[in-house]
């Protein structure tokens, strides 16, 4: 059962000072029948032109603000619902309460809990983005919701943001590939998909109020074509506004970022929403692209978008075609994702499909980064004892991480899943090994167990406390928590036959790597985490997961760190109230950096194993009418089925601006029997030699000679191919 928060008092109170209507006003009753704009088979512009002129002054200012935590008011006399908006985007949010972020103490919203976002990415897999999305859509729609608050893809700039985990790594292709092919499948369902965070939210430090300075280079190459790529080719409906400033003007009302480029340059018909509490301004508000502002830290008469928005209608300091415009944007989402229709998509919740969905994300998007001596599958046949050590092996992480946790139906955790997989033949201790404020003992019980078993398991890595990968605060340092380097390295001194497991973002790794025969990266794997880790250390699921962003050696070697204290977390100067962060890194974002300075890095950029190889021959270049593709040969070369992600990147011989050595520029996962073989293509238009010339303000395929280089990592690129661009072409 929804609940219903108290109708906003100021609404009711100005109905009675009975405003003129910005236009006409509600039908007539049996003039109309069936009004246009309730005819779901009119064009939807035609019905939001007529809806538009049936609402008055009061009721267009009502559709602008929040009147709870999570809705916009109903205007019930013209059939519009109260919409309601959740998070997002890992399944959909718990209730809570009208006017707090407390659970509500509903016992009907759970929902299925997909691994974090950052594991969808690692998949490199755009069709299971769509599954998610679809699943997620389906359930939204069950539970009554109209917008879905994700995904997420603010580039993983430094790998201490509290939100890596949400967001989908390091590379703008990458990112909005994936995110794109999530709203297609969300908004399929009738819902309304939220990119966020519009734009540069790439740390959680002083996130209300940090300005950002980067580039117009930078801005354009790294950190927004991820959301072009959602608007432009994913059709998303809805953009949440970041928290933080962007060259001085908070991004939730920043004329540049909404009005300029959004709206301007990319033709964004949706609307954009503030995030939670997210605006300052009421002239900025109106004038700078925000259309709805979400919050409740203010009472709902004062947001900024409501009675001081009205006052500013009234005087005359706001035209009313501004207002409109608003409107129109809201209206046509609404009648976009058939809000107003008897024929609505009704959704589903917790379904086989959405669960095998759940599971087929983890599936893919572990990460095989070790496997000295094929210790991995683990044959259970010739298995007898196992040890199961740490906490990570019996932790809950689904609800965590602040807004994206979700109360899942059921959440399998490692040693459930271990458990069940490994049957009744086979010993199964679970060991802690160490905790929050633990004591030796913890550790001393764990490497006696490790010593007692011929294999030992163990999970460990982060969670979603405060200060790891959680919302509102970044991390303090890359290490593991909890003296876990030490107790790894005791471990596999009592057993060198120990295979770690990590959850979490990245982490630098300590003396126990070495002899550590082998290492998986598991991120937050959502509820069916436990049988997909299983499926995966016992050889059912053989790991196709590569890595989305760049695991340094060390959090020095990353470039946002390697600048000082202006480029992060950022410096106030001597009378700002709030802090600056300077993107000095420019363009050289992850892999761009490590490969372009030379810089080793612990595990590269698009990095992962398998248990079976792939060979990689016959690349030809094939000149299209826009553009060239590159044509070649994947060989399985090993004895079990397994998926590799072919990687597309770009060389430029000679360029004459600064370019990072090498940039992707396509990718494809390619599924392949033992000794079975494909021909795989990547297509490329002239945007995939391009930089932005902010001089020119247009993009620049620049004539001359590129290196393609196709291969299965960052790091690995076995086939090599030169092209010439025969002209220089300025692209939109
Ligand atoms: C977060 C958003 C989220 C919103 C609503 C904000 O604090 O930044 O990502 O969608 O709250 O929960």
């Amino acid at each position: 059962m929804k609940r219903i928060p108290a109708a906003p008092l100021w609404l009711s109170a100005v109905t009675l000072l009975s405003l003129t209507a910005a236009t006409r006003p509600g039908p007539v009753r049996g003039a109309e029948p069936t009004p246009l704009y309730q005819d779901a088979t009119q064009p939807v512009e035609a019905r939001v032109d007529d809806l538009i002129g049936r609402l008055t002054l009061e009721e267009k200012i009502s559709l602008l603000h929040a009147d709870s935590k999570f809705t916009t008011a109903a205007i019930p006399r013209l059939g519009i619902p109260r919409r309601w908006l959740s998070d997002g985007p890992h399944g959909v949010r718990e209730d809570v309460g009208p006017d707090t972020w407390s659970n509500a103490g509903h016992t009907d919203d759970f929902s299925t809990a997909m691994p974090a976002g950052i594991c969808l990415a690692a998949t490199w897999n755009p069709e299971l983005g769509f599954s998610e999305g679809s699943a997620i859509g389906q359930e939204a729609r069950l539970r009554g919701k109209d917008i879905m608050l994700g995904p997420g893809v603010n580039i993983l700039r430094t790998p201490l943001c509290g939100r890596n985990f949400e967001y989908l790594g390091e590379d703008p292709l990458l990112s909005g590939t994936m995110a794109a092919g999530y709203v297609r499948g969300a908004q399929a369902q009738d819902i309304a998909s939220c990119v966020k965070h519009f734009a540069l939210n790439d740390q959680e430090y002083e996130r209300d109020s940090i300005n950002v300075e980067v580039d117009e280079r930078t801005l354009r190459e790294i950190y927004l074509p991820a959301f072009q790529t959602v608007v432009q080719s994913g059709g998303v409906w809805t953009v949440m506004g970041a928290y933080n400033q962007f060259r001085g003007q908070h991004c939730c009302h920043n004329d540049y970022l909404l009005n300029t480029i959004l709206k301007g340059e990319w033709g964004f018909q949706g609307l954009v929403m503030s995030d939670w509490a997210g605006v300052h301004d009421t002239k900025e508000a109106v004038l700078n692209g925000l259309d709805l502002e979400m919050g409740t830290e203010r009472k709902y008469d004062t947001f900024y978008l409501a009675k001081p928005y009205r006052d500013g209608l009234q005087t005359g300091e706001f035209g009313l075609a501004g207002l409109d415009e608003k409107v129109r944007r809201n209206l046509r989402v609404m009648i976009a994702t058939h809000v107003l229709d008897a024929q609505r998509k009704p959704g589903s919740l917790n379904t086989a499909a959405h669960q095998a969905v759940a599971r087929h994300v983890v599936e893919e998007g572990i990460v095989l980064l070790k496997n000295a001596g094929h210790i991995l599958p683990l044959d259970l046949a010739k298995l007898q004892s196992i040890a199961v050590i740490g906490e990570n092996a019996t932790r809950l992480h689904a609800h965590g991480g602040d807004s994206s946790g979700i109360k899942a139906f059921y959440e399998i955790t490692p040693l459930e899943g271990i458990v069940k997989r490994a049957g009744s033949k086979v010993n199964v201790v679970y060991s802690e090994g160490y905790r929050k404020g633990g004591d030796a003992t913890l550790a001393e019980r764990a490497v006696a167990a490790a010593k007692s078993a011929e294999v030992v398991i163990y999970f460990g890595g982060l969670n979603h406390d405060k200060g790891f990968d959680c919302e509102g605060a970044d991390r303090k340092d890359l290490q593991l928590p909890y003296g876990q380097d030490e107790l790894l390295e005791k471990i596999v001194a009592a057993n060198p036959r120990t295979i770690v497991v990590l959850e979490g973002t990245m982490v630098e790794m300590g003396a126990w790597l070495e002899p550590v025969p082998a290492l998986l990266q598991a991120w937050y794997p959502g509820m069916e985490g436990g049988s997909a880790l299983a499926g995966v250390l016992f050889g059912d699921v053989n790991p196709s997961g590569k890595l989305p962003a760049t695991f340094p050696k060390k959090l020095s070697d990353s470039p946002a760190h390697t600048f000082g204290p202006e480029a992060y977390p950022g410096v106030k100067g001597p009378n700002a109230s709030n802090g600056t962060v300077t993107y000095a890194e420019g363009l050289l974002v992850g892999y761009r950096w490590f490969d372009t300075k030379n810089v080793a890095p612990l595990f590269p950029f698009g990095f992962g194993l398998s248990y079976t190889t792939f060979a990689y021959s016959q690349l030809k270049l094939v000149p299209t009418e826009t553009g060239v593709t590159a044509e070649f040969t994947i060989k399985n070369t090993g004895s079990v089925a397994g998926a590799e992600v072919a990687q597309l990147y770009v060389h430029p011989e000679k360029p004459g601006v600064l370019r990072p050595e090498k940039e992707l520029k396509g990718f494809k996962k390619v599924w392949l029997q033992p000794g079975e073989q494909k021909t795989v293509t990547l297509s490329l238009t002239p945007q995939a030699f391009a930089f932005y010339s902010p001089e020119q303000k247009s993009w620049v395929a620049q004539s001359g000679a590129y290196q393609i280089l196709l291969g299965g990592s960052s790091r690995d690129l076995p086939l090599q191919a030169e092209y010439q661009l025969a002209r220089t072409q300025l692209l939109k």
